[in-house]
């Protein structure tokens, strides 16, 4: 089977794979101009690549999200998509999660402003079983932050929008299932994939709905929130006004965050570029080698719905 590589680091992907599937022929796009691909391992590929491979077979997607891919408008519909499913991904952007969650529970925002104004003063501790956590988004990633709050200790809610049941969890699903988790929610995490359904799923009713003094943590996809109604929330100035307390955010819809984005100075934001769950290449690659095997002997795989965008 011949495997078109796009990505940042195509060369490590290209050394990784070929140790898994000794008998594929690889190239790197861009590096050479005659190979007609099989199949296609590609981070956000550009329209081009598809004008010049018109017999791919399957495509895998490097990443989690396949927003990118899917709003190609030159990518084929006729074929299979595979994408990744938490290699690992999921762990790291737990400790994401976590750092952020221990982070306006223990306070260290308010102390951080103490100290800027040389202040000494304790504030009283909210404990770990009175704080909820929102989880939006119960995908294997969603899944993974889900458990590890729970195991942490703090009560965890999540949301998709049909019905799940995780042990430890308390799962809510559809529009109502959100308000009652938004109303309960000290920290919100969103993890849901961009798709038309998801997008400006955070709006100004759904930041209405949160209980007062409430934080956000976005590690997903900066469409999921409307910005506008985000700033409004929290409010000018570095004083809490009630509302929103703070946010870390990650993503966001223009990557790199724009210099002149108001997001960047507002006081009681944490921004973060995109950093949160990098793909670890190795356990990627074995999901990878795998699913471009699997595909090639037209064996069954979850392949990603275009129609759901995951
Ligand atoms: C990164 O954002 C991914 O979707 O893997």
């Amino acid at each position: 089977m011949r495997i078109l590589i796009h990505a940042d680091d195509a060369a490590l992907w290209k050394d990784r794979l070929a140790s898994r599937l000794p008998s594929a022929e690889f190239a790197i796009s861009g590096e050479t101009s005659d190979f007609q691909a099989d199949y296609l391992a590609a981070w956000k590929p550009p329209a081009s690549l598809f004008e010049a491979q018109p017999a791919l077979k399957g495509i895998v997607n490097l990443g989690a999200g396949v927003d990118a891919l899917l709003n190609n408008p030159a990518l084929p519909r006729d074929i299979p998509i595979v994408k990744l499913r938490d290699a690992g991904m999921g762990e790291l952007i737990a400790d994401y999660v976590r750092y952020g969650v221990l982070h306006f529970q223990r306070d260290f925002d308010r102390y951080r402003r103490q100290q800027h104004h040389t202040t000494w003063r304790e504030h009283a501790l909210t404990p770990k079983r009175e704080w909820a956590v929102g989880v939006l988004g119960l995908g294997s990633i969603g899944r993974h932050v889900a458990r590890q709050l729970a195991n942490d200790g703090y009560p965890v809610h999540g949301w998709s929008r049909s019905p799940k049941a995780l042990k430890g969890i308390t799962c809510h699903d559809g529009d109502d299932g959100l308000q009652t988790l938004l109303g309960k929610a000290h920290t919100l995490v969103t993890l849901l994939p961009d798709t038309p359904a998801t997008r400006g799923i955070i709006d100004r009713d759904a930041l209405a709905a949160l209980p007062d003094s409430a934080s956000l943590i976005n590690p997903g996809r900066g469409t999921l929130i409307d910005e506008t109604a985000l700033l409004e929330a929290l409010g000018t100035g570095e004083e809490e006004n009630g509302r929103l307390r703070g946010a870390l955010l990650d993503a966001f819809p223009t990557e790199p965050l724009p210099d002149d984005s108001p997001l960047w100075q507002h006081p009681r934001l944490w921004i973060t570029p995109h950093m949160a769950g990098p793909t670890p290449i190795d356990e990627a690659a074995d999901q990878v080698a795998k699913a471009l095997t699997a595909m090639q002997a037209g064996e069954a795989i979850d392949t990603v719905d275009p129609k759901a965008g995951y």
